[in-house]
């Protein structure tokens, strides 16, 4: 059933667990996740970008993400990094039940403001928000303690946000960073941060950029492109570890955002399968697997974030 995300994360605030967003663009993706969902029984958030309104329509994603959200389990409709406020105002008319506005990039005055005025377009129809403060970048990139409190979320900066805008969950930056080359090696995270953020808002809080990059769905990949060409820069590909997320929710973490994973996922099958059968051109031959691979991979998402068994 389709539900706001202020309810899910409420429940998973309460009871310690994370709620897994993941990012559609298609049928397929949108298809394993809430297969998945279905399968472990848990709550779900699936989300789109700006990027995917572009790419797909608001109207044929609302059309699929609603015929997915008629599964009895917990569905909320996202819209994800909402930066331009024409796309997140036309995502609360058109029937998501939840937007993030990402004016992270703005001066903290601006970013409140806007976020103010997204919180009181989104209030009137029961839509929940998400906003964001401090800039999602990996810790690897500062080189001084300084630069590093500059970038990551500051605490108190934090409170003073949550209490100015009324939003319903906040993103927050400590370590993790978009896309599939987030550390040089092991991953580094600030948990302290994520505790005394959490000690003081007492909030829901979101962890972006946080795809494992299984090097083995990342191997499979990568076979594929040395001999198709163009992908072999995946060799320096590091995600966060299943341990540091599991460590991220117990101090606090109640969404997780995974898009890569999804995409690794994707490329290893449809690379696979064009590899393997070389007659291949029938579409649904060359997605099935492709959705098959990514239900797995969300799934055990699903297991690692504590939210299966919750719906
Ligand atoms: O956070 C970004 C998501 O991975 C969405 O990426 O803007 O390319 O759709 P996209
Ligand atoms: P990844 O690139 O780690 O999957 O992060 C996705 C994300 O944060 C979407 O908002
Ligand atoms: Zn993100």
């Amino acid at each position: 059933m389709l539900t706001t995300l202020k309810k899910v994360l409420a429940d998973a605030d309460r009871r310690t667990y994370a709620v897994g967003a993941f990012n559609t663009n298609n049928l397929e993706i949108t298809q394993a996740i809430i297969g998945a969902a279905v399968e472990m029984r848990s709550p779900v958030i699936i989300q789109t970008s700006e990027g995917a309104v572009e790419y797909a329509g608001m109207n044929y994603l609302k059309a699929m993400v609603y015929e997915a959200a008629k599964a009895k389990v917990p569905v909320v409709f996202h819209l994800d990094h909402g930066k331009d406020l024409k796309v997140v105002k036309a995502a609360i008319d058109h029937g998501y039940t939840s937007v993030m506005y990402d004016g992270s990039a703005l001066p903290d005055k601006e970013n409140t403001a806007n976020t103010r005025k997204v919180v009181a377009w989104a209030k009137k129809k029961g839509v929940s928000v998400e906003a964001e403060i401090g800039a999602i970048a990996g810790i690897e990139d500062f080189v001084s303690v300084e630069e590093k409190d500059a970038h990551l979320t500051n605490p108190e900066r934090a409170l003073a946000f949550v209490k100015a805008t009324g939003c319903d969950a906040l993103a927050i930056a400590v370590g993790t960073l978009h896309g599939a080359f987030k550390f040089k090696g092991e991953t580094v995270l600030d948990y302290e941060r994520i505790g005394a953020i959490k000690k003081l808002v007492k909030m829901p809080l979101v962890l972006h950029g946080a795809s494992g990059i299984s090097p083995e769905l990342v191997e499979r990949a990568k076979d594929r492109c040395s001999i198709l060409g163009d992908c072999a820069r995946l060799e320096n590909a590091h995600g966060v570890s299943d341990e540091a997320i599991a460590k991220a929710v117990k101090r606090g973490i109640n969404k997780i955002n995974i898009d890569s994973d999804l995409r690794i996922a994707f490329t290893a099958a449809v690379r696979e399968t064009l590899m393997n059968d070389k007659k291949a051109f029938d579409p649904r031959k060359i997605l099935g697997p492709a959705r098959a691979l990514m239900t797995e991979v969300v799934k055990h998402k699903m297991a690692l974030f504590g939210s299966a068994g919750k719906a």
